[in-house]
């Protein structure tokens, strides 16, 4: 392997920062296709969105903008771009299509879903309308454009609360986050009437896991996404977006810190803050980790993956993701 991917100023730049979370030897690997991929790119006029979750040779090698999924869905509105590609979940390649129908919007692989999209379909919105008639649904953008179409307004966890709100209504039903509904509760008068549906990931944290870990290192911050359970969010310091997390460690600069959420954005964050130590118990989303600099090559050089809505449900379902583009943060 040359020794050009540590000299090349453009890559050598790259490495820099990801030396302390990817090693030389994986590094050997990936610099040739980060230069390919951000050829392509300029070739094609060709914009890559990741979300917070993806590894940080995508993260900081190829992405030109690396967000929660709230600024990922405003983000791909803006773009000026022929071809959006969303290094991210399913969901949220649905949305940035949503948000910008003219564009193609590609996606490294399709089957990275999410278990809090699968958790919901068209027809259980339509049956919990006919059991609550008149009573508004947000939905949390992790759910299906079917979904989407059934929906009032989207929200997510960066503007659950104020989206509810919004409404200026008693009542809401909220899908499908369990934990995120129970979140919101907490936060607000109106009644959230919700559904069953959990992550995968942040199910998984206990707040047993979240005390011990604070004894053992008494100065430690921790801070939760909003998906965990309610006694580990207790037990936290800050619940909040995969960026308004990113944004406390930036803000507060702790000595050391716990992000109670995927742990490869542990890595990125760790990248930007190199003053802070990351205290990490590993839950990995296996439908994010789907996403691979090879598949974002392979997509982008044969524009396959393209994500397809149908008219109908595109229609309808836009207007919900754009209600919650204009809510904001
Ligand atoms: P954010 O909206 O906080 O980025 O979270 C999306 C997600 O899928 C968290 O699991
Ligand atoms: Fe879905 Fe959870 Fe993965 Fe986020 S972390 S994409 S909510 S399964």
């Amino acid at each position: 392997m040359s020794s050009e991917y540590f000299t090349d100023e453009s890559l050598s730049e790259i490495y820099k920062k990801i030396s302390s979370v990817v090693p030389e030897i994986e590094w050997k690997v990936h610099a040739p296709l980060i230069k390919k991929i951000n050829k392509l790119k300029k070739d094609k006029n060709a914009v890559i969105l990741a979300h917070n979750y993806q590894t940080p040779e995508i993260y900081h090698g190829v992405a030109d903008i690396s967000a929660d999924s709230l600024a990922l869905a405003i983000e791909a509105a803006k773009t000026n771009a022929d071809i959006i590609v969303l290094c991210g979940v399913h969901f949220m390649a649905e949305t940035a299509k949503l948000m910008n129908p003219e564009k193609k919007v590609l996606i490294p692989d399709m089957t990275a879903g999410c278990s809090l999209a699968s958790s919901i379909t068209g027809d259980d919105v339509r049956m919990l309308k006919e059991k609550y008639p008149g009573v508004p649904v947000v939905s949390y953008v992790n759910t299906s454009a079917e979904v989407k179409a059934e929906t009032d307004v989207c929200c997510t966890s960066a503007n659950a609360v104020k989206v509810v709100e919004s409404l200026g209504v008693d009542k809401v039903i909220f899908l499908p986050d369990h934990y995120l509904a129970n979140y919101v509760q907490k936060n607000t008068k109106v009644k959230i009437i919700s559904w069953q549906g959990t992550c995968i990931v942040h199910e998984k944290f206990s707040a047993k896991e979240v005390e011990d870990i604070r004894k053992e290192n008494p100065e430690i911050k921790i801070i939760a996404h909003p998906e965990c359970p309610p006694d580990v969010i207790s037990a936290s310091d800050f619940a909040g977006s995969t960026s308004g997390m990113a944004k406390y460690v930036k803000e507060k600069q702790p000595k050391k810190v716990l992000l109670v959420t995927e742990c490869t954005m542990s890595d990125n964050v760790q990248v930007e803050n190199p003053n802070v130590q990351f205290i990490r118990p590993c839950n990995l989303c296996p439908y994010m980790k789907k996403i691979t600099l090879n598949k974002i090559y392979d997509c982008l050089k044969n524009e396959s993956n393209e994500i397809k809505i149908s008219h109908n449900i595109a229609t309808m379902a836009r207007k919900s993701v754009q209600r919650m583009a204009e809510i904001g943060r």
